[in-house]
């Protein structure tokens, strides 16, 4: 590519692996002397880093790649890439539906994304699905958002089957990072100015499965990991997401109470709260299960806060299973659920069960659950009232002179105040609404790192 004034621009859909993917997009685009735009007319290359998993993911996809067919009518030399999981997924059709793309890039294929943009130049459209299994993504360098906060991923893939799920056929099977390269990445981090990890798996409690290990020594456990992060100078905070609840063992609650880095939240994905739903969904554990575990994990923890996913309408979905859901939302008291419309995804056995729930019938139970559980967010926020608590200071709020900080249970507050990035200060809850709470700042901000 001509070296002369080279702009990227990414855009990333999902979740935070692929927020992460994309900072590492970047991070290789930049290592090339490429720097970031927000603008598409200016942009040399543009990345769409897309999910596959649930149906409005491909809309997107397609609905952006039309907005950039004119574009790239007028300036040839503009280069589209896709990327993430539709890519792996989709490879063919989307050459097919939208042939001017010039690379698709698989999920496994980032570290040879440069190449694929040089071989773009000269020979046309480029794509690679492969599954490589001897690089690691996370040793590309990363071209990070935050300098306070980060993501970190642990391992990569999923050995589970979920029956409504696509991640297993597109990020494959799970592969654990090295203990010693994670911890690297984190005093590296650390040492950079973050504060905050975030440890990303698809299933991060099988962290190490997957290790072979050469000497006597056990494979390394979540719970260690834990451990060993909480050790790192200067990281303050520690979260991790997502746990299943199928491999939540005693250690890791343990790990979590004693290390007192680790805040005070889990994503506790729940999916459904019938039982037969959760065994066609091949979920291994029951609704009494998961709801014990919640139990167990607030009692060592007691201020901690849940947030969980829930899918609606799953196929042979019944009207007492949905209710079941309700019953068992009721019963958790999160402070927090995503909560989805079941999307038939090509390719998995739910796909094609019989029994797929109209669209109404969905929508109007979803309708039902967000309507109970935004009143259990709003009760769970407005206890917070007149507690006392650590936040986090993320960045300026909305409002001119405001600033946007988070809570250790992950509870985003709103200070009038203006405090500096990074920093931590003693706020007082003084009003809740539907999706954050209102405070002021009762004690100094301290500087983020010594
Ligand atoms: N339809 C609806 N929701 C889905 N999820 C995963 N696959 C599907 C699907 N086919 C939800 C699950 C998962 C979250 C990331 O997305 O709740 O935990
Ligand atoms: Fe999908 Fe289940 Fe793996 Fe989560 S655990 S990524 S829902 S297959």
């Amino acid at each position: 590519m001509a070296m002369e004034d080279r702009r990227y621009l990414i855009r990333t859909f999902g979740c935070q692996m692929n927020e992460h993917d994309s900072e590492r997009i970047g991070g290789v685009l930049m290592a090339d002397g490429m720097t970031p735009t927000d603008d598409p007319g200016d942009a040399r290359v543009i990345v769409l880093n897309t999910c596959a998993i649930r149906e409005n993911a491909d809309n997107k996809l397609y609905g952006n790649l039309g907005h950039l067919k004119p574009l790239k009518d007028r300036r040839p030399d503009l280069r589209i890439v896709v990327a993430g999981c539709l890519a792996q997924k989709d490879q063919g059709e989307i050459q097919r539906k939208a042939p001017w793309v010039d690379v698709v890039v698989g999920t496994h294929a980032l570290p040879h994304l440069l190449d694929l943009l040089n071989r773009a130049e000269t020979d046309g459209p480029q794509m690679d699905v492969q599954e490589y299994t001897d690089l690691f993504p996370s040793a590309l360098p990363a071209a990070r958002g935050d300098g306070v906060r980060a993501w970190v991923s642990i391992a990569t893939g999923c050995d589970n089957a979920c029956t409504f799920c696509i991640v297993p056929f597109v990020r494959g099977a799970q592969r654990s990072r090295a203990m010693g390269d994670i911890l690297a990445e984190v005093q590296g981090l650390a040492a950079g100015g973050v504060v905050e990890v975030t440890l990303l798996g698809q299933n991060v409690n099988t962290y190490g499965r997957d290790v072979t290990v050469l000497d006597s020594s056990r494979r390394p456990l979540f719970a260690d990991l834990l451990r060993m992060v909480n050790q790192v100078d200067g990281i303050e905070r520690i979260r991790f997401t997502s746990p299943h609840p199928h491999d939540f063992t005693p250690d890791v609650i343990e790990a979590m109470a004693t290390s007192e880095k680790v805040c005070e939240h889990i994503h506790f994905p729940l999916q459904s709260g019938s039982d037969r739903v959760l065994k066609a969904m091949q979920r291994s554990y029951r609704r009494e299960r998961y709801l014990s575990w919640l139990d167990r994990i607030r009692e060592a923890i007691p201020a901690i806060a849940v947030s969980t996913d829930i899918i609606v309408g799953f196929p042979g979905e019944t009207e007492e299973d949905f209710a079941d859901t309700l019953d068992a939302v009721e019963r958790a008291r999160f402070d927090s659920a995503y909560t989805f419309q079941y999307s038939p995804r090509p390719g998995t056995r739910a796909a094609t069960m019989p029994d797929q729930v109209p669209k109404e019938v969905v929508q109007e139970r979803f309708d039902r659950l967000v309507a109970l559980q935004t009143e259990i967010t709003a009760e769970r926020n407005r206890r917070q009232v007149g507690e006392r608590l650590e936040v986090l200071v993320e960045g300026d709020g909305k409002r001119e002179g405001s600033t946007q900080s988070r809570t250790r249970t992950n509870r985003i507050v709103h200070l009038r105040e203006q405090l500096p990035a990074g920093s931590f200060a003693t706020v007082e809850i003084t009003e809740a609404a539907a999706h954050h709470l209102l405070g002021r700042v009762v004690e100094a901000p301290q500087p983020a790192a010594v």
